[in-house]
């Protein structure tokens, strides 16, 4: 049997039987306020003769400020969707809207970070934090000042005319987080930014990010499949079936966004932690 959260303090919300076609769901995603609504969204790959049914009527929101992980298992379809919302996939039906405006292609709107490593190897890091600038057609000097913020803020200041290749893996990861940032998103997308790294730079990595949303206020959708990752960074974490991809579970995050690593000591921080395990199996 599928244990689930049960529905205690921690507000877990059980939504699997959320996904009905026929557009009249009661706990439909609230389309007014939310930054990003995506309303049953489905996704089929059909290649040489073979059907994949990656996402099944996907439901979910972001409100404005909203820190969001996507949690769910390798191949449930989690980088499909974020695919779609970033407008470089097209869903089999479904929409997904920004600010109440259907997504129909990339926009400087959302600022995405790719899984894995997806800095141009042959710029530099000042060049590959300037290429969203450039595509948003932002003026030289806006540019240039925009740039040399972001390698302060990353403290990347001293690589500015490196290479990634002579980067280390967080540093790249940073140097990524700094091009999604450039041209000032709405909307974050992040797919396992950290996937690649060590213990160390990961938690490193974590607690920047985190000091980022606390600064700034973006809103955030990340993907990750690492559970303390998700109820360390998160306010809300939406918990994805193996594929076809369909959301099972909305859990709200009982801490607020002034905390730091000490909430992993927090009883209800472990009990979550363990319970999410758990479901994910
Ligand atoms: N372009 C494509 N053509 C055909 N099938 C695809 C394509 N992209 C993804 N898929 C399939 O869709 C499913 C979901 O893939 P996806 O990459 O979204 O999973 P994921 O949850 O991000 O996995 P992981 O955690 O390993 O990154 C997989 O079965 C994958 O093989
Ligand atoms: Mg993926």
């Amino acid at each position: 049997m599928t244990p689930t959260l049960s529905t205690t303090a921690t507000l877990s919300t059980d939504r699997r039987d959320s996904h009905r076609p026929d557009g009249d769901r009661p706990d439909a995603p609230r389309p007014d306020g939310a930054k990003l609504v995506v309303s049953s969204v489905t996704k089929v790959f059909r290649r040489r003769g073979s059907i994949t049914e990656a996402l099944q009527f996907v439901d979910l929101h972001v409100d404005e400020g909203e820190f969001v992980c996507l949690l769910g298992a390798s191949g449930c379809g989690k980088s499909t969707l974020l695919s779609i919302i970033g407008g470089l996939e097209e869903a089999t039906s479904g929409s997904v809207r920004v600010d109440g405006d259907l997504v129909v292609g990339p926009g400087a709107d959302r600022g995405m970070v790719f899984q894995g490593y997806s800095l141009f190897p042959w710029a530099t890091v000042a060049q590959n934090i300037d290429w969203g600038l450039q595509v948003a057609r932002w003026s030289k000097d806006r540019r240039r000042d925009r740039v040399d913020e972001l390698l302060g803020i990353m403290s990347l200041r001293e690589f500015a005319n490196a290479l990634p290749r002579e980067l280390s893996g967080g540093m790249r990861q940073r140097v990524a987080i700094a091009r999604a940032l450039a041209p000032e998103p709405d909307l974050l997308l992040l797919d396992e930014p950290f996937g690649a790294l060590d213990a160390q730079t990961r938690r490193h990595l974590q607690d920047f990010l985190l000091g980022l949303w606390q600064r700034t206020g973006t809103t955030i959708l990340m993907v990750t499949h690492d559970v303390e990752e998700a109820v360390y960074l998160a306010n809300r974490i939406y918990v994805m079936s193996a594929r076809p991809g369909r959301i099972t579970q909305e859990v709200t995050i009982p801490f607020d966004r002034n905390r730091g690593a000490g909430i992993k000591r927090d009883p209800r921080f472990l009990d979550l932690r363990d319970r999410l395990a758990e479901l994910l199996g």
